[in-house]
């Protein structure tokens, strides 16, 4: 191992020496240590005048930092709720078993450590894991008996066959985004020959509206930076995907890179940027290499850097910066902060960051598709887009389908399909519920199938999950709550203590311990959140709740305890100390309660 003074001496020569890379100082410095050791934090903190204290906190908010070693493998088995459909559990169990450890403590001759993470973008080949930073898709317990006798043996991960490493892009069904290809460097090109301003109206008339969630108009966006005056502003991609069951923006970025660079790039002309920034989620570690090298070849090809096809003071550049596993950082100021080195607590906003977002500058932030329909709509024109969609969501969008169909995978529709037919296409029967646009999406029961997928009707950001009829509906309330409470980020008290609180309560659902008064509390709890919480985790997370006891009411009411009240937590637990010291073991001295689910 080399020594650490001279290891951080060379990461802050060859990346700079700046306290808003502070992440990407972690990310490298845990990449050859397997964690953050103490005397990185010292030196870190001398070097960036920053409290040890505040570098600690950044490493205990994200998932993927850690200051304490995992070990030569370092194992995050996925933890959807299509993870668990496809039977995660039973192999992560057993890859514990044969492996000798307990989940997230390293074995003791420090080799190894196995945790469980939320949804890795792999829905369609799961159930999947992540070793060191590279998938492994469709796992089995032959799998799993190998990897273990690989690791068993000393084998670097490197080592492993790349057959185990594949990630395909499954695209099931193409339309105009996915189907009509530009010629590298045609959207600059058409940037360069219109203008910013006609170019900027060619995406007004488009319609194009972002596709990460919230549906706000691109053009609209774009123009409002334009006219921001600042001496810099910035170009944003969001590719943290972390909703989920959404992996589109992973097909995207594997195999739509140049189309992506190219629609930032045409943001970069309108807005006036000269910097851009990709914030690629940790789980996308290892696509990091390509997507390096797509932008290399586009600076060789002078379509990044200075003089952009020989335009004078067209100067634009990409640098990529690594997220560390944290669902909040999709949200854009968080996003934002973490891109500056800190935790990823969302903003007060306004000011938005469109106005006031990285460095306090304008910037354009946006989606990955955003950015890959821009860059067809510069070439193709506006007329090309919204020849399709509904009048409210002109052009396409793309699903990521997991869940109970045969053909799981990516499927770009225009706007204003339905979900039936959806259903159809992607061979699904028998079907209970469909969760659109992730946990924080929408649940729908079959009598709502005749709805559309459009910002008017059922928004998406891309998550299409299905459950037949054998599923219980209400492991997937609890694997969505119980992912709201670990990624919540903890700043204000609604989310914070009302996510825990609901996860309580439909835990208590779970052991039949719940009574009509736990379903009210269930339904204030959410209204709470929904008006009150700082930012759209908070206020979405309630969603699969407050959805499913509106339109699946039988998934509770067949638990439901036949008392009108009954303790929050297990009485039998905790009068185990009463007990001992009393000397009782009668019947009386027991309130029976099995918390198995
Ligand atoms: C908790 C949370 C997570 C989010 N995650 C993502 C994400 O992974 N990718 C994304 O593009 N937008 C995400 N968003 C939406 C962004 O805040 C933002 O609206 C979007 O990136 C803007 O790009 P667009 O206009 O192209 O959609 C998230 C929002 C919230 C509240
Ligand atoms: S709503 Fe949740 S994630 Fe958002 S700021 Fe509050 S605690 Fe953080």
């Amino acid at each position: 191992m080399p020594n650490i003074e001279e290891f951080i001496g060379d990461i802050f020569s060859e990346i700079g020496e700046a306290p808003d890379l502070l992440l990407q100082y972690l990310h490298a410095i845990q990449h050859e240590y397997s964690h953050v050791p103490e005397e990185a934090i010292q030196l870190l903190s001398e070097r960036l005048k920053t409290p040890p204290m505040k570098i600690n906190a950044v490493i205990d908010f994200y998932s993927f930092l850690h200051r304490t070693a995992r070990g030569e493998y370092d194992i995050r088995f996925s933890d959807n709720i299509t993870d668990r459909m496809l039977g995660n559990q039973l192999l992560f169990k057993s890859l514990c078993k044969k492996l000798g450890v307990e989940p997230d403590v390293p074995r003791a001759d420090g080799k190894v450590t196995v945790s469980l993470t939320s949804c890795t973008g792999i829905c369609d080949q799961g159930p999947a894991m992540l070793v060191n930073g590279l998938v492994v898709s469709k796992l089995t317990e032959k799998r799993i008996h190998k990897m273990v006798g690989r690791i068993e043996a000393g084998i670097p991960v490197a080592n492993w066959p790349k057959s185990l490493f594949v990630v395909k892009d499954n695209i099931r069904r193409k339309d105009k985004l996915l189907n009509d290809d530009i010629i590298k460097g045609s959207a600059i090109g058409a940037l360069a020959a219109t203008g910013g301003e006609v170019m900027l109206e060619r995406l007004e008339n488009s319609g194009l509206r972002g596709r990460g969630g919230a549906g706000f108009g691109s053009g609209l966006k774009w123009r409002l930076c334009r006219e921001t005056e600042a001496d810099k502003h910035y170009v944003v991609c969001n590719a943290d995907e972390g909703e989920p069951g959404t992996f589109k923006d992973r097909v995207l970025l594997n195999s739509y890179a140049d189309e992506l660079f190219e629609g930032m790039t045409v943001a970069a002309g309108i807005v006036g940027a000269k910097k851009g920034l990709l914030y690629l989620r940790r789980e996308y570690l290892y696509m990091r290499e390509a997507l390096e090298k797509t932008l290399q070849e586009r600076r060789e090809a002078k379509l990044l850097g200075k003089k952009i096809l020989g335009h004078k003071g067209f100067n634009f550049d990409i640098e990529i910066h690594m997220g560390a596993g944290a669902y909040i950082c999709g949200e854009e100021s968080a996003l934002i902060e973490s891109l500056e080195g800190k935790r990823g607590i969302p903003r007060d906003r306004p000011p938005f960051p469109v106005t006031c977002g990285y460095k306090n500058k304008p910037t354009a932030l946006n989606n990955v598709e955003t950015f890959v329909a821009a860059a067809k709509i510069a070439v193709f024109g506006a007329d090309w887009y919204h020849s399709v969609g509904t009048s409210q969501s002109s052009g396409t969008k793309l699903l990521s389908i997991s869940g109970d169909c045969e053909r799981p995978g990516i499927y770009e529709y225009p706007f204003g399909v339905t979900i039936r037919q959806i259903l159809v296409d992607c061979g699904a029967s028998d079907t209970q519920a469909v969760q659109v646009s992730g946990a924080a999406g929408s649940t729908i029961p079959p009598q709502e199938f005749y709805r559309k997928i459009a910002f008017e009707d059922v928004s998406s950001g891309g998550s299409f999950m299905i459950f037949n009829q054998q599923r219980d509906l209400l492991k997937m309330v609890l694997n969505f709550a119980r992912f709201f409470t670990h990624e919540s980020c903890g700043f204000c008290t609604p989310c914070r203590v009302g996510g825990r609180l609901l996860n309580d309560l439909v835990e208590k659902v779970m052991v039949g311990y719940a009574t009509r008064y736990d379903l009210k509390e269930m339904e204030r709890i959410g209204q709470v959140m929904k008006k009150t919480a700082h930012c759209g985790l908070g206020s979405t997370a309630p969603n699969p709740i407050l959805d499913t006891l509106a339109k699946f009411p039988g998934i509770y009411a067949t638990r439901l305890h036949n008392t009108s009240h009954t303790p929050a937590f297990d009485m039998t637990k905790a009068l185990d100390v009463s007990r001992l010291l009393t000397g009782r073991e009668d019947e009386g001295a027991y309130v029976e309660r099995t918390d198995e689910y």
